[in-house]
């Protein structure tokens, strides 16, 4: 008796093992910034949370995520986290308020890059994007793993723009350094540029001179609310891998399936740097010209045969060292 009852016990694991295995999708997410990154993850309104809600990742440290296949929510970086005297955990960008690691239901306070996902959506395809409409705290990328239909394609917006960041629209760190870029919505609060009263549909709200800042760096990211016919992919059983501060160069490996999307990844005429310091570039890059832009940014164009070598300086502070191939 008791045997048989151990018998039904493992059959029953091994069907648990089965069926959570087959209707569940892994979520890597990798920290390649050269700082600590928080993550937390929200799960959308009426879908349950997953295993964890936040956790730290060192630099150079991975943790892999079972997302139950009907998930849907999203994902974000929190950067500069400490925790205080009476224990209360806050961070300067993507802060969910919780004063704890778990974010346990609350979301990132903009400006903060997402990772917004619907698995098994319409069609049985999974939906993806990465958006910089709440702003943009630090690089991202997303990478579809043995999916099968849809585009399957890599997004996200790897370059780092807290340095090249418009003035007005800049969020500094109380020491100076730059930690965000807010959306033109999160700085103004006009509904032109949140799309929200008589702009709250696609024919009436248009893109800004601000949106297309970020749509021109990362043209594959939700620059503003309607961008969703460049910005929206979609690939049917897939795992994903979600990495930080990606290295171009992965980025570019990864984009098996380039043709899927219309617009490249990042802007390969342009790779910003923060203006003060374009001196750094190394002697491999071979400088066209550099440009400045409303005194703020500096774009260095690049001429010659791959591959670039470049300390991308605007990243100094996250430390991102980045090769163009
Ligand atoms: C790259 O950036 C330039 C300058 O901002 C812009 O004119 C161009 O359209 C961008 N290319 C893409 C593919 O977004
Ligand atoms: C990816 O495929 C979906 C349909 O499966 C389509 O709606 C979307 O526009 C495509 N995305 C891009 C950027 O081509």
């Amino acid at each position: 008796m008791a045997k048989r009852a151990l018998f039904v016990t493992f059959i029953s694991l091994l069907l648990l093992l089965f069926v959570s295995g087959v209707l569940s999708a892994t979520f890597t997410i990798i920290n390649k910034c050269g700082q600590t990154v928080w993550p937390g993850v929200l799960s959308s309104a009426g879908i349950s949370p997953l295993d964890t809600t936040g956790f730290v990742l060192e630099k150079d440290e991975s943790k892999a995520l079972n997302v139950p296949t009907s998930w849907s929510g999203r994902l974000w970086g929190r950067t500069h986290c400490t925790q205080d005297s009476t224990g209360k955990f806050t961070c300067i960008s993507g802060d969910c308020g919780s004063g704890k690691l778990e974010c346990a239901g609350a979301g990132a306070a903009p400006p903060a890059t997402l990772a917004e996902f619907t698995l098994n959506g319409a069609g049985g395809l999974d939906f993806y994007d990465v958006s910089l409409v709440d702003g943009y705290n630090l690089p991202m990328l997303v990478v579809a793993e043995g999916g099968t239909g849809g585009n399957c394609s890599t997004t996200g917006c790897v370059v780092d723009l807290n340095g090249v960041c418009p003035n007005d629209l800049k969020v500094l760190s109380e020491d100076g350094s730059h930690v965000a870029c807010k959306s033109a919505c999160g700085a103004f609060g006009d509904p032109q540029y949140c799309c929200s009263g008589a702009y709250g549909n696609p024919n009436t709200c248009k893109p800004s001179s601000y949106s297309e800042f970020f749509k021109n760096a990362c043209p594959r990211a939700y620059s503003y609310a309607y961008d969703d016919g460049t910005s929206t992919f979609t690939c049917a059983s897939a795992n994903y891998v979600i990495t930080f501060c990606p290295s171009l160069s992965t980025s570019k490996k990864a984009t098996k399936n380039p043709e899927a999307a219309d617009l490249p990844l990042f802007n390969t005429t342009m790779i910003f740097l923060g203006g003060e310091d374009v001196s750094g570039a190394s002697s491999t890059t071979r400088v066209a010209h550099v440009q400045f832009i409303g005194g703020a940014v500096a774009v260095l164009s690049l001429v010659g045969i791959p591959p670039y070598n470049l300390e991308v300086l605007g990243s100094k502070f996250l430390g991102c060292s980045i090769t163009i191939e």
